[in-house]
Order: C-alpha cells, then structure tokens, then sequence
C-alpha cells in the first residue's frame, strides 16, 4: 500500500486484511511499537520519526523482514508503509524472491496535498487497537475521545502535530513517487482515487485483486 502521508493506507490495509485473511503490516505501526517499549530500535530510529524524516532503510528494512519471517505472514500479507523506498522495493523483491515469492500487486492511493494535511490535522487513534481509526470530519467516533469498539481513550500522533506533518510530506513525498515509478515500470501498479469515500476506495481495490487487469 503505497501513498502519502494520511492518504488512507492504514486505513484500507486494514480492510483488505479483514476480506483477504492476511496479516495487516504496517512498517509505522512497528516503529511506534519500538518506540513505546523503548527497544534499542525504537530509540535510534525516535531522532528520525520526530522530525518526519524517515528511517534509514537498513533499520527499516531489517525490521519488516523480521515481521514477514513470522508464521501467520507466510501466506502473504498486506504492506502498509513499505516500501517507501527505491531501495526497500528492491530489498523486498529480493527477499520475496529468496522465499520463491512475488508482489502481487501494489496499491498507489492517490490523494492531494491539501487532502492529506486535513486528514492527518483531524486523525485520532484508540490506545487499544491501532487498527481503530477516526477522524474528526469523516468518521467520528459515537462518543467523543472513545473508541466504537472498546471504549479505549483516543488520542492524536505526535507527528500529526502540523509542523512533523509539513515536515512529512516535504520529505516522505519524493522518494514515494520513486516507489510509484517503481513499480508502474514493472508493470505492478494499481492508482486507486484515494479522495472517495472509504468503502469506495476499498471496492476499487478489490476490483483490482479480482480483476488485475489494468
Ligand atoms: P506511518 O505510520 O506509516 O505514517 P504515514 O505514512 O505518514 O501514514 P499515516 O499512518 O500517517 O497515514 P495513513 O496513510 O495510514 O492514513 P490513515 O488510514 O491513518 O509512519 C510513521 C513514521 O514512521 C514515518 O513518518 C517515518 O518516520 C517512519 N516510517 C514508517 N515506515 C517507514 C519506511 N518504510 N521507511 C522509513 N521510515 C518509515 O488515514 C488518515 C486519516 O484520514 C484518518 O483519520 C482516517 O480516518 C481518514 N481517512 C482515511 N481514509 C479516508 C477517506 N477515504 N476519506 C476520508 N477520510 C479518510
């Protein structure tokens, strides 16, 4: 799942997990699981995550592959967040092709500047489950601060502070479009309008994995 920051990825990674049966792997979610338990990790990678630059690949790249070796992946999963790269897409082809894998197809969500600094100023995330996603405008929770599933306190990312996010698309949206260029040079890349509503999005998805043709 490939797109900026906010564009929804987390977000459709998720549903598309639910209806494939794949694990949801989202590369931001595992540094902030570093983060939180204050892993050697977790503290060389904070300097880069606070100021909205990203992870030097070989930190990130080592800990996405050590998330794919684990069983309930080896069926495949959803990427969230990885690659981000040119070099991550190539360390991840390389690694699919030492299991005998493949990409099987990835998903650019397409959304505007503009868009993306709305989504992530009205973002807030249940303490329990960061599968639980809301927004202020576009999907609230019922009561305000708690989330529909749980009943867990809401709270907003520290990097959805608006400088970090200013700082974010600065720095995360160059190397993203490398990624995209990436893989539509391979043949392997599905746009999808990321600016519809969210059940639209993950229909258009689908009908790609149903249908890859293009
Ligand atoms: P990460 O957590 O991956 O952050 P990100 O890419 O900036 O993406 P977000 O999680 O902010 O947004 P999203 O696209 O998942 O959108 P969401 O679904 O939440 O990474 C954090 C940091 O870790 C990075 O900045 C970097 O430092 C580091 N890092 C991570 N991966 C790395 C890598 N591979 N290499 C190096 N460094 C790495 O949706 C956003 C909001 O919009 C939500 O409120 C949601 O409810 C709402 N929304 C979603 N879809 C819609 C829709 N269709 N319509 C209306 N609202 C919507």
């Amino acid at each position: 799942m490939v797109g900026g920051p906010g564009a929804g990825k987390g977000t459709q990674a998720n549903r598309l997990a639910d209806r494939l049966g794949l694990p949801h792997v989202s590369s931001g979610d595992l540094f902030r699981r570093h983060l939180r338990d204050d892993t050697p990790l977790g503290r060389r990678s904070r300097r880069y995550i606070d100021r909205g630059a990203l992870v030097p690949d070989e930190l990130t790249i080592s800990m996405v592959e050590q998330r794919l070796a684990e069983p309930d992946a080896e069926a495949g999963a959803i990427l969230d967040g990885f690659p981000r790269t040119r070099p991550q897409a190539e360390a991840l082809d390389a690694l699919l092709a030492r299991h005998g894998g493949q990409l099987a197809a990835a998903f650019y969500l397409d959304v505007d500047r503009d868009v993306l600094l709305r989504r992530l100023s009205g973002r807030w995330l249940c303490r329990a489950s960061e599968d639980h996603v809301y927004h202020d405008l576009s999907h609230p929770p019922k009561d305000a601060g708690r989330c529909d599933f749980d009943g867990a306190e809401l709270y907003q990312r520290e990097d959805d502070s608006p400088a970090t996010v200013r700082a974010r698309l600065e720095k995360q949206l160059p190397p993203m479009f490398e990624v995209v260029d990436y893989y539509a040079d391979r043949g392997v890349l599905h746009a999808v309008d990321g600016d519809q509503p969210v059940a639209e999005v993950t229909d258009a998805l689908l009908r790609t994995v149903v249908s890859p043709a293009k």
